[in-house]
């Protein structure tokens, strides 16, 4: 089954919102694809001018983070029904930098997830090994691991809508890319992990992404996998480069 690639860039905290208008009117003809699905995941503070900018593009609004409880004495917490209000549609969830530096684990992992299904924001739920947990050899294992707590209690219907992104943190943003076999071996092992536990309906139309040091040389090639549905793109989607990332074929 042919499964649309959805090619996201992730902001992480780059970019003012001056700065914001700025980089959407350049790149946006440069993403312009319809065959892909493309996404902005921006600062928060971002958000509301990127959505403002992206209006009559093919580029879709995602959030870095949210939280899940839906409001209340949650200092400098950003509320799912926020993010629906001013028409987020994405939210990257448990990205290996706000588990390492804002404490994150697999359990607010799942919080999370089913917080943004609950709201109809589609989910972008990362995982990925250590460089140490790789010369192991229980990358597989430990991402097996935070994929079933992260879907725990997550219907079948709305895991198949899920988008995952594989993510190996000795890749992002160290130049260093897995190489296309490392990438869909885990990818693949995500697939079956899904199958599992759905079975082989939403196995097959759950979205994978790859991401760590995607650029315009290695994208075409890296999408080109059976299991990969796409990219999580970092440093590049700030740039020009991100339009032939997007246009990779
Ligand atoms: O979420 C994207 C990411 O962590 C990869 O970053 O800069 O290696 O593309 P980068």
């Amino acid at each position: 089954m042919a499964r649309r690639k959805i090619i996201a860039g992730n902001w992480k905290m780059n970019k003012t919102p001056s700065e914001t208008t700025a980089l959407i009117n350049e790149l946006k003809p440069l993403v312009a694809n319809d065959e892909v699905d493309v996404v902005f995941c921006v600062p928060a503070i971002d958000i509301i001018l990127a959505i403002e900018a992206a209006k009559g593009s093919n580029i879709q609004i995602g959030a870095e983070n949210m939280y899940y409880e839906e409001n209340g004495a949650y200092t400098g917490e950003i509320a799912p029904n926020m993010l629906t209000d001013v028409g987020v549609k994405y939210v990257i969830i448990g990205h290996s930098e706000r588990r390492e530096y804002f404490a994150e684990t697999d359990e607010t992992v799942n919080k999370k997830v089913l917080k943004a299904f609950e709201h109809g924001i589609t989910p972008i739920i990362c995982c990925g090994e250590t460089l140490t947990q790789r010369e192991q050899g229980i990358a597989i294992d430990f991402i097996r691991t935070q994929i079933k707590i992260a879907f725990q209690n997550v219907s079948a219907e709305n895991a198949a809508n899920a988008v995952i992104a594989y993510e190996p943190i000795w890749a992002i943003g160290t130049g260093k890319t897995a190489t296309t076999a490392q990438a869909e071996e885990v990818c693949k092992a995500i697939r079956e992990c899904i199958k599992e536990v759905y079975g082989s309906d939403v196995a097959e139309k759950i979205r994978i992404q790859y991401g760590g040091s995607v650029n315009a040389g290695n994208a075409a090639e890296l999408f080109a996998e059976a299991d990969i549905d796409g990219g999580l793109v970092g440093g590049a989607s700030l740039k020009p480069d991100f339009g032939k990332i997007v246009n990779y074929k």
